[in-house]
């Protein structure tokens, strides 16, 4: 973390868990658990059908909701998507663009990447883009290719004003459900990376100001860690974020 240039963001993305009820149920048990978080902000990136009851519940507490995915376009013929606009006008504030699962499962790509990025950004939402290099990438040593590209493609035409307005999250994606965390060195490295990459195309003064997550396996044990490093500020959790006790140790990790 370096809270003197961006914000720390710990962001629990419950992927496909928790009905609307439980949605309230675990929120509001986090309202009792968090305090008062000086240093950081606190994301949670829900289910589409748990936002309104999300929102509703977090109304008093200052925990934003987000959502995992969106479309591209604005609206028309694309069966069972959801648009940009439709998230906005629900009070969403974040959404997860690009991240693994969907490039594994739903053939996202870094162009769709892109174009969710520029309409995010145009709608006003925040955008939370996920990179990260599969095992195979990183033992053939072509992590620092993929990531670039990653990085590079999603921020296509994407003006430098707006880009404090994005997130990056580096989630390796042998580091994504198996327990296996990189270690604080591998993910201090490859958020520079991404750093690194973001000064060339926008300059120092904004790469210095974009908050850069880490995820994968991350939790209450090793989100100290993590959180030193000075390139990493903040994470994308997953597992973690479901157990309230677990969330809330990160989340104070992050606020020492
Ligand atoms: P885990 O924390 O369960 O490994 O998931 C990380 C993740 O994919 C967050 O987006």
């Amino acid at each position: 973390m370096n809270r003197k240039y961006r914000k720390t963001i710990i962001a629990g993305n419950w992927k496909m868990n928790k009905t609307p009820s439980e949605a309230k149920a675990l929120i509001d048990e986090l309202k009792a658990k968090i305090g008062r978080q000086k240093w950081c902000e606190v994301v949670l990136c829900v289910p589409f059908v748990d936002i309104p009851a999300a929102i509703r519940a977090a109304r008093d507490a200052k925990i934003a909701i987000a959502a995992q995915n969106m479309h591209y376009e604005n609206a028309g013929a694309f069966t069972g998507e959801i648009s940009a606009g439709m998230l906005k006008e629900l009070g969403v504030k974040y959404v997860i663009i690009g991240h693994s699962e969907r490039r594994q499962y739903f053939a996202e790509t870094d162009k769709t990447v892109n174009l969710k990025v520029k309409t995010a950004l145009e709608t006003g939402l925040r955008p939370i883009i996920c990179v990260g290099e599969t095992l195979e990438q990183r033992e053939s040593g072509i992590m620092e290719q993929i990531i670039t590209a990653q990085v590079k493609t999603a921020l296509l035409d994407v003006p430098a004003e707006q880009m404090r307005k994005v997130v990056f999250a580096y989630e390796p994606v042998w580091a994504i459900g198996t327990g296996k965390t990189a270690t604080a060195e591998q993910a201090a490295e490859v958020c520079g990376l991404i750093r690194a990459v973001i000064r060339a195309k926008c300059g120092a003064r904004v790469a210095r100001s974009v908050t850069i997550q880490y995820g994968g396996s991350m939790n209450a044990g090793n989100a100290n860690e993590l959180l030193a490093q000075l390139d990493v500020d903040g994470g994308l959790i997953g597992g973690a974020s479901l157990k309230a006790d677990e969330f809330t140790a990160i989340v104070n990790a992050a606020n020492q």
